[in-house]
């Protein structure tokens, strides 16, 4: 594996894996295509270690003709897809630009992928393991769990709730379907919700986190007992690139962080570390500045998955505890005000933030407006 294609790659996840694969792996070569929506930026790419083994394309995934000529011009052998729209709640609002390029962008893909495979293998007799799809998937595919339900596993009937979760589960059943039908060699992981550096902060951790700085009120949906199983990103990047090299073909994995809190601890937790480390700021105690707002509709109570398969099999487990990754996700946002400045700028950030909070007055107590 040498030359990679990621989609997605001016993201939050895409981003830090091209950070986690030219630190450690010196024979790779990374081509980024990435249309640079409100959720990519190149200030994510600003820092890259060896940013020669690193080229930008700007473009889309929904347009053939230059994922053909990409693949052709950099010799790809590996695709790893990452690019989607990502945000529950903007699939709520607005559900076209998910049906758009999560199903129709990840169509495309897998279609540019398929003939420039089969035409190598032809031409060249490229044995199954010389090309790999691999595709980024999420745990909010398998609907929601309660309290007393045992954790995700990779046999999970997928129940989508949300049209973020419907559209990623429209292409995992694309690019399982890819394998099956075609050979295409795909791999797919579903994780869980990701945290750490160059996160956009309209997701929870980042909008907490710098919301709190500020002073800003920090929104809890509802009654903040929903539960995620937060996965610190590098843990992330390490899995996958575990899947790319030792994943068997045609299999999905399971990846997780073995940690479930609700929210509101969550949230919590992020203004004890605040706290600690900005002991005579103005705005401590963080906690005074929760705010319960209105539900999100369709709102999942609990996901948490079994990552059972991918220790077994490849021997992954999260090194980094929940604790352990809020404190580091902590520092990083305080030592880096430039990006935090560079990213907030963005209009479509200021936007996002009128339109989604700007009608919704925080209640003194969980529940709806
Ligand atoms: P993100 O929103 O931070 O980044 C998505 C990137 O894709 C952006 O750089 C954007 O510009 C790019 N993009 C969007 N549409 C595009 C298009 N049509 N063509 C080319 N590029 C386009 O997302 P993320 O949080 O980094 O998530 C990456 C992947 O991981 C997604 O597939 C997501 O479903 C999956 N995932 C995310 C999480 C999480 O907690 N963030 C958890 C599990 C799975
Ligand atoms: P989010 O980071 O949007 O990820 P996802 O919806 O993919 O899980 O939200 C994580 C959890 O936090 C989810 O249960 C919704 C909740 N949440 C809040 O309570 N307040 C917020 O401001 C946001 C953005 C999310």
């Amino acid at each position: 594996m040498r030359n990679i294609l990621v989609t997605g790659g001016a993201g939050f996840i895409g981003s830090n894996f091209i950070h986690y694969i030219l630190k450690r792996e010196p024979q790779v070569f990374i081509v980024n295509l990435d249309a640079l929506t409100y959720a990519g930026s190149l200030e994510n790419l600003k820092d890259l270690p060896d940013p020669q083994r690193h080229t930008f394309v700007h473009g889309n995934i929904c347009d053939r003709p230059l994922v053909d000529g990409i693949l052709l011009k950099y010799h790809i052998d590996t695709i790893v897809h990452f690019a989607a729209e990502s945000h529950v709640d903007r699939s709520i609002l607005g559900p076209q630009d998910f049906v758009q390029t999560n199903i129709l962008g990840t169509f495309t893909l897998l279609e540019a992928a398929r003939a420039f495979w089969l035409e190598r293998k032809t031409k060249t007799g490229m044995p199954k393991e010389h090309f790999r799809f691999h595709h980024i998937s999420t745990d909010e595919v398998f609907g929601s769990l309660t309290a007393e339900d045992p954790p995700f596993s990779e046999t999970t009937p997928y129940q989508p709730n949300s049209p973020y979760a419907a559209s990623k589960a429209a292409s995992d059943h694309l690019v399982r379907a890819y394998g099956h039908t075609y050979g295409l060699p795909i791999t797919i992981s579903n994780c869980s919700n990701n945290y750490g550096p160059y996160q956009f902060p309209e997701k929870l951790i980042p909008l907490v986190i710098l919301n709190a700085l500020e002073g800003k009120p920090l929104p809890v949906y509802g009654d903040g007992g929903q539960i995620r199983d937060w996965l610190y990103v590098e843990d992330h990047c390490e899995a996958i690139w575990l899947i790319l090299r030792h994943g068997a073909i045609g299999e999905t994995y399971n990846i997780g962080g073995n940690n479930q809190p609700t929210n509101l601890r969550v949230v919590q937790t992020l203004c004890d570390i605040l706290d600690e480390l900005q002991p005579h700021s103005t705005h401590t105690p963080h906690s005074k500045l929760i705010h319960f707002v209105a539900d999100r509709p369709g709102h999942d109570r609990r996901y948490a998955m079994d990552t059972t398969k991918i220790h077994v099999k490849l021997g992954w487990r999260p090194k980094e505890t929940l604790e352990s990754g809020l404190v580091k996700t902590v520092k990083w946002y305080l030592t880096h005000p430039e990006w935090v400045e560079a990213i907030r700028n963005q209009t479509e950030y200021q936007a996002w933030l009128r339109r989604n909070y700007g009608h919704r007055e925080p209640t003194p107590k969980g529940g709806m407006e």
